[in-house]
């Protein structure tokens, strides 16, 4: 039965986006991260802050699946925009390296554009753009020019910094920010990038609040 989201609060229309993709198992992110993200994002679609939803790292869209699913439900015409190498991780820098960490080896994670095109197809998605680029290589003119919210997912320093250098000045008022990995003792890196973010000042946080391994940030409005 589809949701009728004119009488569920949001958290219903996230709880019946996750129930729905039970068979649609991510390696990438816990269950519990999951409807964290979901419910961040019903959030700003709720209170219709300007601009589209972009993930830095969506590998085989797994997640940009879920997200998608639940704009269709709550914000059908927001644009979704997708991001990855489909070459796998880059090289670590100083910042990544960590004993816990060995698994991340340059060119893990491969994925397709095409596959990520397919499960959208194949799920009767609408279909996002997907950009095949290093984060280092894309300018502001490859992202939309509003951003209501964002999940970064590159795992290691320079892509989050990376990540946080494109998508600046086009946060919108009362967008969020999702980054996985900021407390993850296998990538140090991210919460450096998120940290030295928070430093600079450039954007006005009204929260900043770590939760599981996420750092989950509100901007003002
Ligand atoms: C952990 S996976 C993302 C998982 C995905 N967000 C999900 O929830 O299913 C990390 C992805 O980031 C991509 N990536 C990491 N650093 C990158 C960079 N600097 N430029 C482009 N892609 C990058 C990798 O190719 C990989 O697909």
């Amino acid at each position: 039965m589809s949701v009728d989201n004119q009488r569920l609060p949001y958290d219903k229309v996230v709880q019946a986006v996750l129930g729905r993709a039970k068979r649609t198992k991510s390696d990438q992110v816990s269950r519990n991260e999951l409807a964290i993200i979901l419910s961040e994002l019903a959030r700003v679609l709720g209170r219709q802050v300007a601009g589209a939803v972009v993930e830095l790292g969506c590998y085989r869209g797994a997640t940009s699946l879920m997200m998608a699913q639940l704009m269709v439900e709550l914000a059908p015409t927001k644009q979704l925009y997708l991001y990855d190498s489909f070459a796998g991780l880059p090289s670590k820098t100083e910042y990544d390296r960590s004993a816990l960490g060995d698994d991340f080896q340059p060119g893990v994670l491969k994925a397709s554009k095409s596959e990520v095109l397919k499960a959208f197809a194949h799920a009767n998605l609408p279909r996002p753009t997907v950009k095949k680029a290093w984060f280092s290589q894309l300018s502001g003119d490859d992202l939309p020019e509003q951003i209501c919210f964002a999940y970064f997912d590159g795992d290691y320093y320079d892509s989050i910094r990376d990540s946080f250098r494109v998508c600046r000045g086009r946060l919108a008022p009362g967008a969020t920010l999702v980054v996985d990995d900021y407390d993850n003792a296998s990538l140090p890196g991210v919460r450096r990038a998120v940290d030295e973010w928070r430093e600079t000042g450039l954007s006005d946080i009204r929260s900043f609040r770590p939760v599981d391994s996420l750092a989950v940030i509100r901007l003002m409005v």
